[in-house]
Parts: C-alpha cells; structure tokens; sequence
C-alpha cells in the first residue's frame, strides 16, 4: 500500500495536467557536467558528448534522511554535479523541500499531538488520502518537525535530527559551497504546482523571483527545472530562458494520468524519463535515447538505487553502466557516490 501511495505521489503533479496543454518553451543551453570542470571525453554518448550529470535525488537520500541539508552536503562532498529538491509551499508561501504535498513520509509529524486534529482526506489521482499537507502548516510549525527516513530497509540512525530545509537554505548551502570552489547545481522539481497555485499559493514567481535574488545565475550555479506539469513548465517558460525538463512517466500510469506524451511533442529541451522507458527487463535498452537525442533533447532518467536496482539487473552499477552506455545526458540517483564511479570509469 505505501509503494502504492508513493507512487500516485509521484504522479499526482500531472494529474489535471493534458499533453495538449504543453506551449513552445525556449531551448536554453545545457550545463554541462561538472561545469567548469568537465572535460569533453570521446566516449559518452551524450547529446554533447560530455559526461553525464549525476544529480543527487534528494540528496545523497540513500544514506540520510531525504531532502536534509545534511543529506546535500553529502551529496556534494560526494561530487555530485546537481542536487535536487523537490519543492513545495507552506501555508505562508514559503518554498520548502519536501518530496510530496503531504508530510507523513519523511517527517515526523506523526509523533506531534499538537498537529492531530490537522490530518484531513484529500483526493488523490489514484483515491483519497489522510495526512498532514504541507499548506496546511507556517513555516514556523513545520520548522518543529524533524526529517525520518522514508526508504524501508534504510538506516534510521539520523531520524529525529535535521530540520525541514527550505529552498533559501538550500540556496545558502549551495553558495556557501561555490564561495570555497565546489561548484554544485540545482535540479529543481516543482511539486504538484496546479494544487498550490489552487490554493493561492502559485509557486511559478516564488521559484524565478528566488533564483534571482539570491544570484544563482551570476555565481556561476546551474540550474534546470523541472516538473511533471507541462503547464507549470510553459509558464515558467514565459518568464525565464531557464533550461527546462519535462518529467515523464511510462506506460500504463501515463495514459492513466492523461500524461501519454509522445517526445515529438514535448516542447521543453529536456525530459526526466522513468528508467523503464529506457532500460528492458532483460538488461537490455529501448531507442528512448536515441529518439530524444534525434530530437535535440538531453535525457536524464530517474531513479537509480543502489538498494533496488531496475528489474533485469544484477546491481546499481551494472544498471548505471547501461544507461551512460544507452547515452542518457543525466542520471537521479539515491547514491551519488555510486553512480559517480561508474560514471568516471566509464570515460
Ligand atoms: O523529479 C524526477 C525524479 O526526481 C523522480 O521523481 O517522484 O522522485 O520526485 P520523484
Ligand atoms: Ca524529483
């Protein structure tokens, strides 16, 4: 049930959200690898030939409790070239991480009293849920809850210790970062934009207008957008020469969601791929990259795991080596360190 849960999380972004909605976003460059630092080896199959980026999914979260600055610390200690959070809003409109709109996962409001009687039923693409919603909350309230470890099977030593980061935390640990030289990116997912936006709390200029205050763009920071919403996109498209990923999800939930998007008609210069549209279960891979590279359009494929590697693979890292060899342009990954060896081996 809670895989089920997870899963219609994930999918819930999109969930009003049609193909046909989709505008002609503007292709901005790609950032490359490492930034600064990559060189352009002959090998990688990339769009460019660069390596692939490896962006920390929530973190280094396999190790720590996802979307914990401690969590993108060691994901940058780790070289990871991108850290993402996923962001959604408090009921005072500010930008925090958090992997879905509701809290129970990787928080522990479960354990606060105080917070009780704020449990309610929402509808959910795939049925109704009871929990505690993050635009039910100020900031000041979920700044009492601590992050737990969502992942079963994953070490519950750091539950209880770090705080829910917001974005401009986050934004801080990445300059604090660049001032000392470690330049790191910013993958950035707007979580179930169309419900926040619902409640009078759109994210589109929260997200742009923080991106400029804080300077991103002039220290030198990468960053892409992304999101399963294709009309959160356009209208960030409208405003921003940012680059721009479309999240996509493969068969049977696409057509369920109404989110069957064929590549020719993705406007944006990126997609985030679930990995089985891109891996076979026999180990073996689909033309999914061929096509979007024929297309002009960078590939990054979501999730690699070192603790639950794709059907029809032995481990992470014999998955990892057929997604750079298929030429995917990024991989999100729980363990960055990982897929960062075999990233580099393979050049
Ligand atoms: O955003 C794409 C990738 O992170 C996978 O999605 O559900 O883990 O945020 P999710
Ligand atoms: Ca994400």
């Amino acid at each position: 049930m809670k895989k089920y849960l997870i899963l219609a999380s994930l999918l819930l972004a999109a969930c009003n959200e049609a193909a046909d909605t989709v505008s002609t976003a503007p292709v901005a460059e790609v950032p490359a690898a490492e930034t600064a630092e990559a060189a352009a080896p002959a090998g990688y199959k990339t769009l460019d030939g660069q390596k692939p980026i490896i962006i920390a999914h929530r973190g280094a979260s396999g190790l720590y409790p996802e979307h914990t600055l401690k969590a993108y610390q060691t994901a940058i200690d780790q070289g990871a070239d991108f850290i993402e959070p996923d962001l959604v809003m408090t009921k005072d409109g500010v930008l925090i991480a958090n992997h879905d709109g509701y809290l129970s996962d990787a928080t522990n409001i479960a354990e606060h009293d105080e917070f009780a009687d704020r449990k309610t039923v929402r509808k959910m693409p795939m049925g109704d849920m009871d929990d505690w919603w993050s635009d039910d909350f100020t900031l000041a309230e979920l700044k009492t809850l601590k992050a737990i470890q969502r992942v079963e099977g994953r070490s519950h030593d750091y539950d209880g210790q770090y705080d829910i980061a917001t974005f401009d935390e986050i934004i801080d640990l990445v300059l604090e970062n660049a001032e000392k030289g470690r330049i790191v990116g910013l993958h950035i997912e707007a979580k179930w934009p169309s419900n926040f936006s619902a409640a009078g709390l759109d994210m589109v200029d929260p997200i742009l207008d923080t991106i400029a205050r804080r300077g991103l763009r002039e220290a030198g920071i990468p960053v892409f957008i992304q999101c399963f919403e294709p009309s959160f996109l356009a209208q960030v498209a409208a405003k921003s020469d940012l680059p721009l990923v479309q999240n996509i999800v493969g068969p049977p939930y696409a057509a369920l969601l109404g989110l069957d998007m064929k590549l020719e008609d993705i406007p944006t210069m990126g997609v985030g791929a679930h990995k089985a549209m891109i891996l076979t279960e026999d180990g073996g891979t689909t033309d999914y990259v061929d096509r979007a590279h024929a297309l002009g359009k960078v590939v990054h494929v979501y999730t690699v795991r070192d603790d639950d590697p794709a059907e029809g693979f032995e481990s992470a890292e014999q998955e990892l080596k057929v997604l750079i060899e298929a030429g995917v342009d990024g991989i999100w990954t729980d363990y960055p360190a990982t897929a960062i060896a075999v990233r580099d081996e393979a050049e």
